[in-house]
């Protein structure tokens, strides 16, 4: 579980976005899969992936989460991707459907059908996560349905703390990944980051890694790392 620190926010988007880049360089297969997390940590280094010299058009990107909003919303995900890389390096993303005449449960069935389509063995290449400073991950918030969800890979979850619903991967799928990369920064994930990393296990969503098969690679800076004690970790 290689656990990375960077100085600061510039140099931990710099480093996320090489390290993205040489996993998915790695992939054995002439096409690759990236999941795009969601929120406000990945924006530094979706712009950074604008200067790697990637074959985008042999990369299928896609989301590890929605917000259940329109796709030019302020709020979504997808936006934020489109408009911090994916418009510039001409890469392909595939987007939950909205509607007004769709419900959530019905995008969520017509998502993992086209997730089973671009990922069929079920492992996708790299995802990349946040957290939340409630130790969320994607939109599988503390106490919600979707956390126990054991066969899909993708479904609806409402979320009573936001009084929202969300799309989202499940457990199951991210354990899968060949590659899951978390990006944390900020002094305000400090606390919950050492308990997700060096406590009890089972206290929070984004714990679902300790049962990862894949590769877990922590990309913290210095702030948000600030409390750890027990974890070995490689400053960069
Ligand atoms: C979302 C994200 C979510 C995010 C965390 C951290 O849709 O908001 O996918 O899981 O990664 O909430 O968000 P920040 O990076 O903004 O702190």
């Amino acid at each position: 579980m290689p656990v990375h620190v960077a100085a600061d926010r510039d140099a931990l988007a710099a480093h996320a976005s090489a390290t993205i880049a040489g996993l998915l360089e790695d992939r054995a297969r002439p096409r690759a899969s990236l999941g795009l997390a969601g929120g406000s940590s990945p924006k530094a280094t979706y712009h950074q992936l604008r200067w790697e010299s990637l074959n985008w058009a042999m990369i299928d990107l896609w989301l590890s989460d929605e917000r259940w909003v329109p796709p030019d919303h302020e709020d979504s995900n997808g936006r934020m991707a489109i408009d911090a890389f994916i418009a510039e390096v001409g890469a392909t993303l595939h987007r939950p459907r909205w509607s007004p005449r769709l419900t959530p449960a019905d995008s969520a069935a017509f998502y993992e059908a086209e997730l089973r389509s671009i990922i069929p063995t079920g492992s996708a290449d790299v995802v990349l996560l946040g957290m939340g400073d409630d130790g969320h991950t994607a939109s599988l918030f503390p106490s919600t349905d979707a956390l126990s969800e054991r066969t899909r890979w993708f479904v609806e979850n409402e979320v009573p703390q936001l009084d929202t619903w969300r799309l989202t991967t499940t457990s199951g799928f991210l354990r899968a990944a060949a590659n899951v990369v978390v990006i944390v920064a900020g002094e305000s994930k400090s606390s919950v980051l050492r308990e997700v990393l060096e406590g009890a296990p089972n206290m929070y969503p984004i714990q679902l890694l300790r049962e990862a098969t894949g590769t877990v690679w922590w990309l913290l800076d210095n702030d948000a790392a600030s409390e750890l004690a027990a974890t070995e970790f490689e400053t960069i």
